[in-house]
């Protein structure tokens, strides 16, 4: 049964399109994966389906009915639902209010809301403390809230934007168990993920937008993953991704610029040794809190580490103890965030100001006064480079599209010149083109002699762009990988026993 029918909606920003007039429908029941490139107009359809953005023409038919959110809430009155691809989680309060936000009932018998939520989420197979304050809440665990909140409230539709760009494998398995349960119950789902593979896996149907236009739709079984990439990009990419390692397009290693050894961090980091080299990448896989991030953000000098515990940092061979980040900008390093949304970037603020409070950090910058003419150039030159596509050139981050707010936050990094570069899932969230074009970054940056240091959950990414690979586990590197003798399976045995 059909129970979603947009007929030729659209969308403009500022007189550009978003969205032109796309046809698109939801039955009863179904899997419906939305793909497409960076910017394709993904979040704009569907939010327009949810209430959260309001259509510039066309209609959308519920159940037959032409329906008009005026906003979110009214929505899920109506029973649609959907998870955002940015958090819109409250920080201030607990999962558990959260969840039940709305629900004002709940809110005033406090210790009934933790109770049932804590069911409610061991239900999901979900292990988030429901007295936990989201502010203090990773990523990942922010998204599987975001999840429990949508599920909570029984919509007969469903759209999950990006949900697993942050979940373990582990974490991916029960949410597709979750998907297979609502799709019993005839919920109607949407999924839009940059991950073919998992479209392919779990969607009954599949809808392709590029530009903003509807290019391909059919079921499942029309389509393989050289057959979407052809219809996202409008071109064929295979090949430009994935070239197997060799030994003679290793880097050798350069100078050693880092040398960690012993340090501790609390629980996260417990007396983790390694060192890190210029002129190569480094390479570094671990589970979600494996304390991968921690252990760099120390070396960034965004955590203290206990200096008490003893453990030494030391940067060309000269020990070193930051207390904020500046002091290691000053010296050369630079940590990109994996938490765009929240750590990123200033997001009402504009691309080139972005980029400009970047190179206002820089340890090369010495003048305090905004020079526009250098602002408009230095924005010319990076949004070149990275390839950063928006409408105009005075767009907000905030009005971009996810893949192309990480080209930002990245480019906001290298305008600082680090010696030593740490990047923290790069890609997340980049769509298969852009992941071309930001692996050709970080190679570039290699060979140009700088210490790249990439930090990555994706195992393929890991396999082809490392020049070594260190294995994070329970606080600790555990282990160091050639690209030559690595396999994904190798690397997942090191990270997991
Ligand atoms: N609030 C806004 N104001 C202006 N332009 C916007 C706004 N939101 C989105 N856009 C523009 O609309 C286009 C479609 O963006 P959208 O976020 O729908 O893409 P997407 O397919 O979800 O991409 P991604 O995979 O990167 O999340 C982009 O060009 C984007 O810059
Ligand atoms: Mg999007």
């Amino acid at each position: 049964m059909t129970l979603v029918r947009m007929e030729k909606v659209s969308k403009a920003y500022r007189g550009v399109p978003a969205v032109r007039e796309v046809d698109f429908d939801l039955k009863a029941g179904e899997i419906h994966a939305l793909l497409g490139e960076n910017g394709a107009g993904k979040s704009t359809l569907t939010k327009m389906l949810a209430g959260a953005v309001e259509p510039s023409s066309g209609r959308i038919l519920l159940a037959g009915q032409e329906v008009r959110f005026a906003s979110p809430s009214a929505a899920l009155e109506a029973g649609v639902a959907m998870v955002y691809q940015e958090t819109s989680l409250i920080p201030s309060l607990t999962v558990a209010q959260n969840i039940y936000l709305g629900s004002e009932k709940f809110l005033n018998r406090l210790r009934g809301t933790f109770i049932s939520a804590q069911q409610f989420l061991q239900s999901l197979n979900f292990a988030v403390d429901p007295m936990a304050l989201v502010e203090t809440l990773g990523a990942a665990k922010r998204q599987m809230v975001e999840i429990a909140r949508a599920v909570h409230h029984n919509a007969r539709v469903l759209i999950f934007d990006e949900p697993t760009a942050t979940l373990t494998p582990e974490e991916k398995r029960h949410f597709f168990a979750l998907l297979r349960r609502l799709q019993a119950r005839g919920v109607a789902i949407v999924f839009i993920s940059h991950a073919l593979e998992e479209a392919l896996m779990i969607a009954d149907r599949i809808t392709i937008l590029r530009d903003g236009e509807q290019v391909a739709h059919g079921p499942r079984s029309d389509f393989d993953r050289d057959r979407i990439i052809a219809a996202m990009v409008g071109r064929s990419l295979s090949g430009e991704l994935y070239r197997k390692r060799t030994a003679e397009s290793l880097r050798k290693p350069g100078r050693k610029i880092l040398s960690v050894q012993d340090v501790s961090q609390g629980r996260m980091v417990r007396n983790t040794s390694f060192s890190v080299f210029e002129g190569q990448i480094t390479g570094v896989f671990g589970l979600i809190g494996s304390g991968r991030t921690e252990t760099f953000k120390i070396v960034a000098g965004i955590t203290k580490r206990d200096f008490n515990r003893g453990g030494v940092v030391q940067l060309d061979d000269r020990p070193v103890r930051y207390l904020t980040p500046a002091e290691a900008v000053r010296d050369g390093i630079v940590y990109v965030t994996e938490d765009r949304k929240s750590e990123g970037f200033f997001e009402t603020m504009g691309v080139a100001e972005n980029l400009y409070c970047g190179q206002l950090a820089a340890p090369h910058h010495r003048r305090i006064f905004v020079s526009l003419a250098e602002m408009k150039a230095l924005a010319a030159e990076w949004t070149k480079r990275l390839n950063v596509r928006a409408i105009n050139d005075n767009a907000r981050v905030v009005e971009l599209s996810g893949g192309n707010q990480q080209k930002v936050v990245i480019g906001k990094g290298l305008v600082q010149r680090p010696r030593l570069v740490i990047l923290d899932e790069p890609t997340r969230g980049v769509d298969v083109a852009a992941i071309a074009e930001i692996h050709k970054l970080i190679n570039d940056l290699a060979d140009a002699g700088l210490a790249v240091v990439m930090i990555s959950s994706y195992l393929p990414e890991v396999l082809n762009l490392s020049d070594r690979i260190l294995v994070c586990r329970q606080g600790r590197i555990v282990e160091e990988l050639s690209p030559l003798e690595a396999t994904e399976e190798k690397i997942m045995y090191a990270a997991v026993h």
